[in-house]
């Protein structure tokens, strides 16, 4: 039984939690929050946007502390799950990498570009291994379209466009310096999306809205891949309290078109064909789960993960930095391919 130890356990961590207790072969045994109240497994009062999140824990299976250093170093720890917020992921991951455990830490993995650089070349000289927890990959209607692209089986893609819409979260995200905006905190998914499916674009432009965050709040940017697929992704933190969050994309084949929007009656994937229309039916959990069971999969199997490695994940940062010079000088920014 690998034995998992959760840093932070807000709305992710409670996520996390649930996750982990859907997955065969590994369980939370210990448990860290710099709120005593959470440590305490107290989790009333916190927010939430998505369904799915544990909201009890029994205490009398895991240990708790109030030190994050602590969890890392207790020898009952094989896997460190890091859930704290954004400004705290590169210096508790590079203090967990450096424990030689096993390491998977919620995205962004740094607020900026230079520090998920600085985890990523710890992680790639790390004894455990290091998942940056980049769940969208990990969502199976997603993963089935990254396959769709790579193997052409629907033709080559002559567009795509992603959308996550959703309402400003509450407490420290409303500062940007912590969070990075709906930028780095929500659109940074679908950026990391395009460049796991689409590789790496030559350019980006952005249109962007800088909202009470004081980063862009609203976005839209086109990923340019000369003589490649038309890619665009918009993200926002910006619609009315009443507008239910919105997680979507259209691809456009040579021979079909894929629509995905996140809890449609009919079916969350359709796929129109020249002649029909159908469901795409997919595995039914969710990317928490699926990016969970991965790690496990590789620690058993002694096999570095590679569906996302620290340094793709770091680029991923760097291309939404790409894209907020974009948006704040009205041009076209060029993408250094090797930052
Ligand atoms: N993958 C996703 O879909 C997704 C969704 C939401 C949030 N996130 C990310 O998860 C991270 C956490 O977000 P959240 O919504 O859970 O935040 P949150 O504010 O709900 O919870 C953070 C928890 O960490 C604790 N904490 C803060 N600093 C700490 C420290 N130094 N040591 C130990 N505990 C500490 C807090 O007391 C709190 O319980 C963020 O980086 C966020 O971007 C990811």
């Amino acid at each position: 039984m690998i034995n998992v130890g959760i840093i932070g356990l807000g709305m992710m961590g409670q996520m996390h939690l649930a996750a982990w207790t859907k997955t065969k072969g590994a369980k939370v045994a210990m448990i860290a929050d710099s709120d005593p109240r959470r440590a305490a497994g107290d989790f009333s009062g916190s927010w939430s946007n998505i369904e799915g999140g544990a909201d009890s824990i029994d205490m009398s299976k895991v240990r708790a502390t109030g030190d994050p250093m602590e969890l890392i170093h207790d020898p009952g720890v094989d896997v460190i799950d890091i859930c704290v917020p954004t400004p705290f992921h590169a210096d508790l991951a590079l203090a967990a990498i450096a424990s030689g455990k096993h390491v998977i830490c919620e995205k962004p993995m740094a607020r900026t570009y230079k520090e998920a650089a600085k985890v990523a070349r710890a992680a790639e000289a790390a004894k455990g291994y290091f998942l940056p927890a980049m769940c969208i990959r990990f969502w199976p209607e997603w993963d089935w379209l990254a396959k769709a692209v790579a193997s052409e089986k629907y033709g080559k893609v002559i567009a795509a466009s992603f959308q996550r819409i959703g309402t400003m979260p509450p407490g420290w995200f409303i500062n940007g310096d912590m969070s990075g905006g709906a930028l780095l905190d929500l659109h940074l998914h679908d950026t990391d999306f395009v460049h796991h499916a689409f590789g790496a674009p030559s350019a980006v432009s952005t249109g962007g809205w800088v909202g009470p965050s004081g980063c862009l709040d609203h976005m839209h940017t086109r990923y340019i891949y000369p003589d490649g697929p038309i890619v665009t992704a918009e993200g926002s933190w910006a619609a009315s309290p009443n507008f239910p969050f919105e997680m979507s994309y259209r691809v456009v084949f040579e021979k079909a078109t894929a629509d995905y929007k996140l809890g449609r009656q009919e079916g969350s994937l359709l796929l129109h064909g020249p002649r029909k229309s159908s469901v795409v039916r997919c595995a039914k959990h969710d990317g928490y789960h699926g990016e969970l069971a991965y790690l496990v999969d590789c620690i058993k199997k002694g096999r570095p993960p590679e569906r996302v490695t620290a340094t793709h994940a770091a680029r991923s940062i760097a291309i939404t930095e790409a894209e907020d010079k974009s948006a704040r000088s009205g041009r076209i920014v060029t993408i250094k391919q090797n930052p």
